[in-house]
């Protein structure tokens, strides 16, 4: 078998056989296929799509291609995953809601992706939480806590680490078939028998429209199935960002708030209805209403809260700064961007503020960049709102004067006022 007659026949739109598949992804994650091959194969995927039979064996050469973690003795695991958006801190604040409800969450996370977020960038501004834990470090973290959060560091599914930071630098992320065995190659690694995965759909998430995040979140269901994986998709609406903040610090900031109990509503709404399936997913209630009012209830008692501090500590995580806002660094300047008209707002693109966050250096343009933690957006007005001429919609936080000011004239045309109040929706459908 040889790599250039596998990147000719997807070239020439034919079906690659399991033995082809294999065949890339053990040679690639070795080092004797290229980057530049990988990239070659990986465009064609790209522009000529891959069946369900080429999708599914893409997902479990690469779940094989590292170690496969099992979790059986911690009773039922139930996983968590999000296709990627602008804001999404859903991750920080529902791993301690349902550890506090007796369900043990052991999670691998990824860092940032093109304009998108990542749950580990956002978890290392905390200062000494360690993302970099051994397998056995992972479990006995689960087994004493109920929770753990990583990067992709353990040896799990390597060829998916390495080929996500070449689609990322060859625009090759918008892709059913890589999406799906990206996401489901790791939680078949990471071992847990139970998944919610949250599909976003919108102009901030890798699936533009309601159909392609239908027809993605119904392969990850298909892959799940032939993996005995109980799989349920909850599609979300990403045309605005989730919750006000966009930017790293100031997430987590968000989502301490958040399990202390001031809770911005698209938030509470996504993170209530993906916490209620992954408690019905546990054995742990059927009826959807009730697990979301016990949820509730474990943020009412400062249950929730406690398991976060405790879980934060766990991995190394100086608890201080959940406790004290004070305690974090500010950015250096923070203008805010005041609305020249009164109306409503009716439009916030996702995908503009995850560009200018990351212009603002909230995300990498290159893989080797690093992130500042304090610098973002805080969105005080969302799509819905009332806005009175001369009130603030947002602050920019920035640790350049200029970088400050750009942002702010790029965010002034991203908001759009009208005279027409609009309904949102954040969460959209559930896929059983
Ligand atoms: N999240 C992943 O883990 N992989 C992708 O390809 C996209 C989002």
């Amino acid at each position: 078998m040889d790599i250039k007659q596998i990147i000719t026949k997807k070239r020439d739109h034919q079906s690659l056989t399991k033995q082809e598949i294999e065949y890339f992804v053990t040679n690639y994650t070795n080092g004797t296929i290229t980057d530049y091959q990988a990239a070659a194969l990986t465009m064609a995927i790209y522009l000529n799509g891959m069946n369900e039979e080429e999708t599914v064996y893409l997902t479990l050469a690469m779940a094989n291609s590292g170690d496969i973690l099992d979790l059986s003795e911690l009773g039922t695991v139930v996983d968590k995953h999000s296709t990627g958006g602008i804001g999404d801190k859903v991750s920080l604040i529902l791993v301690p809601i349902i550890s506090s409800l007796g369900i043990p969450v052991a999670k691998m996370s990824g860092r940032g992706l093109g304009y998108t977020g990542g749950t580990i960038d956002k978890l290392e501004t905390i200062p000494g939480y360690q993302t970099n834990l051994t397998t056995k470090e992972f479990m006995e973290n689960v087994k004493k806590v109920g929770a753990c959060l990583i990067g992709q560091t353990l040896n799990l599914a390597p060829a998916d680490k390495k080929l996500y930071s070449l689609r990322d630098a060859i625009c090759t992320t918008e892709s059913i078939p890589l999406i799906s065995s990206s996401i489901m190659s790791k939680k078949i690694a990471a071992g847990a028998s139970k998944i919610v995965l949250e599909v976003t759909c919108g102009s901030g998430a890798f699936m533009k429209d309601r159909k392609q995040a239908t027809t993605l979140a119904q392969m990850m269901q298909k892959i799940g199935k032939m993996t005995n994986k109980q799989t349920i998709c909850v599609i979300t609406n990403m045309e605005q960002p989730l919750g006000k903040a966009v930017g790293n610090s100031l997430e987590v900031l968000e989502a301490t708030r958040f399990l202390k109990g001031t809770m911005q509503e698209d938030v509470k709404e996504v993170v209530l209805a993906l916490g209620a399936y992954m408690i019905k997913l546990a054995g742990k209630g059927e009826d959807i209403e009730e697990n979301k009012r016990k949820m509730l209830e474990q943020i009412k008692s400062g249950a929730a809260f406690s398991k976060y501090k405790q879980w934060i500590a766990s991995q190394g995580g100086d608890i201080s700064y959940l406790e004290d806002p004070a305690k974090w660094k500010k950015a250096s300047y923070i203008l805010p961007l005041i609305a020249k008209k009164t109306g409503y707002v009716t439009k916030l693109d996702a995908e503009k503020i995850g560009e200018i966050a990351m212009q603002l250096g909230a995300g990498r343009l290159k893989k080797e960049d690093t992130i500042k933690p304090e610098v973002g957006i805080v969105l005080e007005k969302k799509i819905g709102e009332k806005v009175e001429k001369g009130e603030i919609l947002a602050y920019i936080h920035a640790d350049e004067e200029m970088l400050a000011q750009k942002a702010k004239q790029d965010l002034e045309k991203v908001y759009e006022i009208g005279g027409k109040q609009q309904e949102t929706k954040t969460v959209l459908e559930i896929l059983m």
